[in-house]
C-alpha cells in the first residue's frame, strides 16, 4: 500500500476508541504444565465487522464465548477465511512481549487481498491485539517453552449461497495459553515425503494463510501418521519434486554445512520464523541457500555423509528437528536421531529474544507498556 492510502486507512481507523465489555466470571486457568496446543482461552476476544457501508466498524471487546451464526453464512459453505498465528511471552522483568507483529498483520491483509477479503488498518489491529493481551495479561503462561498464542482470523459473514466474494466480514481474535506444540518437543520428529496429494501449486493460495489450505492437508497428514510419522513433507505440485514446506512450517536442510530452504513463490507461507532464522544464520557468517531443492539431492546428501540435519520452523514449534525422512520405499535417519547444532542454537537464540532473555539486535521485540 502507497504511504497516501494507508493515511487514509488510518484516519478511517485509528481514533476509533475499542469499546471493552469485561467479563464478570473470570475462568479458572489451567494448568501451566499441562496446557498442549490451543485447547484453552482466555477470558475476552477482540471483534470487529466489516460492511461496505461502513468499512471496519463497530471494534469491541468482549468476554470470551460462542456467538450465533446464520446456517446459510458464507464462510461455512465456500470456506472464505484467512488466520495468523503469533505469540506474546512475558519477560524475566515481567514485561509483555510480541514478536515481529507487524509482520504477522501484514501477512494477514496479503491473505485478505488472495482471498478477496477488503483490507484493513494494520497498525489499528496492532493496537487492538495488544489492548486484548494487556486485558488478558495474567494468561500468559510463564513455564519453559510456553507463551500465550493469539490467533487473529477473518471470514465471510453474508448469508447468501451465491458463489462471490461477501459483502461482509468480521474480524477476531482470541489468545490460547499454550505449551509445545508437538508432543516430541524438541526431539526429533519423523517425516512421510507425501508422493501424491500436495498442499498447494503454482498460482493458488499456498501463499496465504488461508483456512481451506489447512483442511486439504488433513488427509495426507493422517496416512502419513497411519504410516508411524508425524508430519508430511510437501513437494512442489507441477513435478512433486522439489521440497516444498513440513506440515505447516517451513523447512531447512543442513547439507555439507549450507543451510538451504525452498526459495519463496507464490506455492509457499512466508513464514517469520523462516525469516528470522535466514536473518540470524546470515548474521552468524553461516552460509544459507534459497533455491530449488530436490528430494533426491536430499537422499543423495545423506548416502554420501553430508545431511547434517534438519528442522521446520514456525510459529506454534519456532524449530522442530527432523529425524527421520520417509519417501516411497526408503527412510532415513538424519543427525542420529538427535537435535542438530545449528537447530539448537537457533532454537535457543529465537526464543531468547522473544522471551526477553537475550538481546533484539534486529529490534524485532515489540514491548508492551503494560
Ligand atoms: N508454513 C505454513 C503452511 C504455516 O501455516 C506456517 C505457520 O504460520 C508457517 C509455514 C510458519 O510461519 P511463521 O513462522 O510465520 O509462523
Ligand atoms: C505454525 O505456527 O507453525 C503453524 O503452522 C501454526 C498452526 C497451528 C497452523
Amino acid at each position: 500500500r502507497n504511504r497516501k492510502e494507508r493515511g487514509k486507512k488510518q484516519r478511517e481507523c485509528s481514533n476509533v476508541k475499542i469499546s471493552v465489555v469485561k467479563t464478570t466470571t473470570p475462568r479458572v486457568k489451567p494448568d501451566q504444565n499441562n496446557l498442549g496446543f490451543g485447547r484453552f482461552f482466555t477470558d475476552h476476544m477482540f471483534i470487529m465487522d466489516y460492511a461496505e457501508d461502513l468499512g471496519w466498524h463497530d471494534a469491541r471487546i468482549i468476554p470470551y464465548g460462542p456467538f450465533p451464526m446464520d446456517p446459510a453464512c458464507a464462510v461455512m459453505h465456500y470456506g472464505q477465511a484467512v488466520f495468523e498465528g503469533m505469540k506474546a511471552y512475558r519477560s524475566p522483568e515481567g514485561k509483555i512481549l510480541l514478536f515481529r507483529p507487524e509482520q504477522n498483520m501484514a501477512r494477514l491483509n496479503r491473505s485478505n487481498q488472495r482471498m478477496s477479503i477488503p483490507q484493513f488498518d494494520e497498525d489499528f489491529a496492532l493496537q487492538a491485539i495488544t489492548q486484548l493481551v494487556a486485558l488478558d495479561r495474567d494468561w500468559i503462561p510463564e513455564a519453559p517453552g510456553t507463551a500465550l498464542y493469539l490467533r487473529p482470523f477473518v471470514f465471510a459473514t453474508d448469508s447468501v449461497l451465491g458463489v462471490r466474494a461477501s459483502s461482509t466480514y468480521r474480524f477476531m481474535v482470541i489468545l490460547s495459553p499454550v505449551g509445545p506444540y508437538y508432543q516430541e518437543g524438541l526431539n526429533p520428529v519423523s517425516i512421510w515425503v507425501e508422493p501424491h496429494y500436495i498442499r498447494a501449486v503454482r498460482g493458488g493460495t499456498g501463499y496465504a494463510k488461508a483456512a481451506g489450505n489447512y483442511a486439504g492437508s488433513l488427509l495426507a497428514q493422517k496416512n502419513a501418521q497411519a504410516k508411524g510419522y508425524s508430519q508430511v513433507l510437501w513437494l512442489d505440485g507441477l513435478e512433486r519434486k522439489y521440497v516444498e514446506e513440513v506440515g505447516a512450517m517451513n523447512v531447512f536442510f543442513n547439507i555439507g554445512g549450507v543451510l538451504i530452504t525452498p526459495d519463496l513463490g507464490d506455492s509457499i507461507l512466508p513464514g517469520i520464523t523462516r525469516d528470522s532464522v535466514l536473518t540470524l544464520l546470515r548474521s552468524w557468517d553461516i552460509p544459507t541457500e534459497e533455491r530449488d531443492l530436490e528430494v533426491a539431492e536430499i537422499f543423495r546428501a545423506h548416502a554420501e555423509g553430508r545431511l547434517v540435519e534438519a528442522f521446520g520452523c514456525g510459529t506454534a514449534a519456532v524449530i522442530s528437528p527432523i529425524g527421520r525422512l520417509g519417501w516411497k520405499d526408503q527412510a532415513i535417519e538424519i543427525g542420529g536421531g538427535k537435535i542438530g547444532a545449528i537447530s539448537q542454537r537457533l532454537y535457543d537464540t529465537v526464543t531468547g529474544i522473544q522471551t526477553g532473555r537475550l538481546e533484539d539486535p534486529f529490534g524485532w521485540v515489540l514491548e508492551l507498556d503494560n
